[in-house]
């Protein structure tokens, strides 16, 4: 083999390691587990067991939360539309698994954040007897709901 044969070899070698690295590097770190419907074509989020756990029972008490309030609200009872709402308000005190922030598409945080921040105003109205501004935070509070979930879906990952 000629010097130059194996110069071209040497240069062809180094590209195809870089080529494999470059599509190694571009794998995600975090796979799906398993198919998702193709009808459904929302952006998933990729969690870990105990993050998916975790948020599909944050969803519950939210659901647990709204009924709660709409309850509560027929009877104008305050301590209780208050109550429930703190306990979804920024400051419900709750520590979040690992990982669980990384995992949230930017979008997907502030729409989280802006729902809590209502459920903030609703305990504030409901401590001031305002029964109209509560029923306007529960509402903009379902509207996240809404928006949230038409654009979403979550997926185990491994
Ligand atoms: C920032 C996004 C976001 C917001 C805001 C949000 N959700 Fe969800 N919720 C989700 C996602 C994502 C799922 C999973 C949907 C899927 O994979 O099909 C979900 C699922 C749920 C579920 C199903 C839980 C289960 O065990 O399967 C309930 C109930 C629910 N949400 C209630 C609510 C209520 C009530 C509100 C508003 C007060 C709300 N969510 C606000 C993102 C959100």
């Amino acid at each position: 083999m000629t010097g130059a044969a194996k110069g071209i070899i040497a240069i062809l070698l180094v590209a195809v390691g870089v080529l494999a690295f470059m599509l190694w590097r571009g794998q995600p770190a975090t796979e799906p587990v398993g198919g998702s419907n193709p009808l459904d074509q929302r952006e998933a989020l990729l969690l870990n067991p105990e993050q998916h756990h975790h948020i599909l029972e944050e969803m519950r008490g939210l659901l647990t939360a709204v009924a709660l309030i709409q309850q509560a609200r027929t009877s104008d009872d305050w301590a209780a539309i208050a109550e429930a709402a703190k306990g979804q308000g920024t400051k419900r005190g709750q520590i979040p698994p690992a990982g669980m922030r990384q995992a949230q598409p930017p979008a997907f945080r502030q729409m989280g954040q802006g729902m809590r921040g209502q459920f903030d105003a609703m305990a504030d109205a409901a401590e001031a007897k305002n029964g109209e501004a509560v029923d306007t935070a529960l509402t903009a509070a379902l509207g996240a709901c809404m928006g949230c979930h038409e654009t979403y879906r979550v997926q185990l990952a491994r």
